[in-house]
């Protein structure tokens, strides 16, 4: 028996939505049943308790998950904790050694602020969109990743999701054992 899972995502620049794809894509390859929502077009309606697993997947800006994210997680903390709940969490900080104690400090900081506790988080690492910014995001930005030692060519975009890591990740979710002994 497969889990039926619930993945909500918020994304201003698609990399965390590419994420969210990729992961439905993989747990459907592997015989799993998933339900990927964008945050702004899920319907008030959906009861999460109607599934196994709940992932949220969001990345990160300014030290901060997606407010919209944020909403979802307050709206629905009740609920979150009768079901198994995942955060994917996206952010820069996350694909490099050095920068990982930050992604996990944006994981813990979403954690206190919302209240919510989820089962486990991954950290991804996320992409910087040069050529989807406007002015003053790409001025910012092309700072920001000069300062921690990443590419600044304006002219491109650069992904820096570990892609075997989020396919790993969807394989296990496919594969959710513990849920299915839980049900049982
Ligand atoms: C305005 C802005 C602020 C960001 N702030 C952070 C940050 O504080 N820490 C970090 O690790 N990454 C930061 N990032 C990197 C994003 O987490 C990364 O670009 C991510 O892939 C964006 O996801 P999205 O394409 O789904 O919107 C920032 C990116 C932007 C554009």
């Amino acid at each position: 028996m497969t889990p039926e899972i619930l993945l909500v995502y918020a994304s201003r620049y698609g990399q965390t939505r590419m994420i969210a794809t990729r992961i439905a894509d993989v747990v459907e390859q592997e015989g799993g049943r998933v339900h990927p929502w964008n945050v702004d077009g899920i319907p008030a309606a959906v009861d999460l308790r109607a599934f196994d697993v709940v992932v949220l997947a969001g990345a990160v800006m300014w030290g901060r998950h997606a407010r919209r994210l944020r909403r979802f997680i307050s709206r629905n903390l009740a609920l979150l904790s009768t079901v198994r709940s995942i955060l994917v969490s996206v952010s820069n900080a996350a694909c490099s050694a050095e920068g990982r104690p930050f992604a996990e400090e944006y994981a813990q900081r979403l954690f206190r602020e919302t209240g919510w506790q989820p089962d486990s988080f991954v950290l991804f690492g996320g992409g910087t969109t040069f050529t989807k910014y406007g002015f003053f995001t790409r001025l910012v930005m092309t700072r920001v990743e000069r300062d921690h030692g990443r590419g600044t060519d304006r002219t491109r975009d650069y992904d820096y999701t570990d892609w075997e890591a989020v396919d790993a990740f969807a394989r296990s979710l496919a594969h959710d054992k513990e849920r299915v002994a839980s049900s049982e």
